[in-house]
């Protein structure tokens, strides 16, 4: 596959991908998905690789799904483009441990990739929000399920419906992060983090994870559904779509709270 969107190399048994869309704030639009998907697919079938790196620049890891691309779908359309589920949830599908390392913004579907991933070191930049509700969204890409199981309901609740942003000290207190790193260490410690991580027996690894995955699986999987139906749903509110469009615009809303 041809990447546009995303960089692709190997270090040792590393596979390392970096989003790269710099000038979007590596907002995740559906050619960067599909791109990401394509390399984790890729690795994660190559018998040379043990683990996987995502990471993004040194201002975003990325600003959340692509809101320029959506201001405009409604809810028949977003259901038939099977948003989300075409091709975010590729990142389920890998057997192998996945790494994000996060510097600068993780904001809704970012910080959903990050929550996504088995592990994640964050620079001391770092920011993570849900701040969906800003647009009148919701955060669709498993966060109102995922964030909870990681922070606990309180915490989830408060950056859900607040939009409040956690600095990477506050995610490696409430347990969103599994390390904190200076700013210029973090592809070092990420790199070296997965080196080791890689170095141990493959087929042990992915049953670890498949059953680190197993403690909450069927139920998260009944909490992902019923998050993407409502999300779909946010599709035909007109806050919804005045909530993006004003966020294109560099104005706030007005919302008429339907
Ligand atoms: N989608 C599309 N474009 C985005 C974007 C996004 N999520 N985030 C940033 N950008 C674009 C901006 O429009 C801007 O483009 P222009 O230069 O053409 O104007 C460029 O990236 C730089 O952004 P800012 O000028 O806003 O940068 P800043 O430093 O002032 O602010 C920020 C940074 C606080 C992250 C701000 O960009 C922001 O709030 N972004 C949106 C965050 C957000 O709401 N994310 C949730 C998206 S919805 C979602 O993810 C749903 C889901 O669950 C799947």
């Amino acid at each position: 596959m041809d990447y546009r969107n995303i960089l692709v190399r190997t270090e040792a048994r590393v596979g390392l991908v970096t989003l790269n869309r710099p000038r979007q704030l590596n907002a995740l639009n559906d050619a960067l998905m599909d791109e990401l998907g394509a390399a984790l697919l890729g690795f994660d079938a190559d018998p040379a690789i043990g683990a996987i790196v995502i990471t993004g620049g040194d201002k975003a890891f990325a600003a959340g799904a692509d809101i320029e691309a959506m201001a405009d779908w409604d809810c028949m359309q977003v259901q038939e483009r099977q948003f989300i589920t075409r091709n975010w949830e590729t990142l389920r599908q890998v057997r192998k441990p996945v790494l994000a390392a996060v510097a600068g913004y993780a904001m809704g579907g970012g910080c959903e990739l990050a929550l996504g991933c088995d592990i994640v070191i964050a620079a001391e930049s770092a920011q993570f929000a849900l701040p969906e509700i800003k647009l009148a969204m919701l955060p669709g890409a498993g966060g109102t399920q995922r964030l909870p199981r990681a922070i606990g309901k309180a915490k989830a609740m408060d950056m859900c419906l607040s939009a409040r942003a956690l600095t990477a000290q506050e995610a490696d207190r409430y347990g969103l992060v599994s390390r904190v790193v200076p700013d210029e260490q973090l592809l070092d410690a990420a790199l070296a983090l997965a080196t080791r991580i890689a170095g141990f027996s493959l087929p042990a690894l992915m049953a670890i994870k498949e059953c680190v995955n197993r403690a909450d699986q069927g139920a998260l999987d009944e909490g992902i559904l019923f998050e993407r139906r409502a999300l779909y749903a946010r599709f035909a509110s007109a806050d919804a779509h005045e909530g993006m469009h004003a966020f294109l615009g560099k104005r706030a809303p007005n919302f008429l709270h339907r």
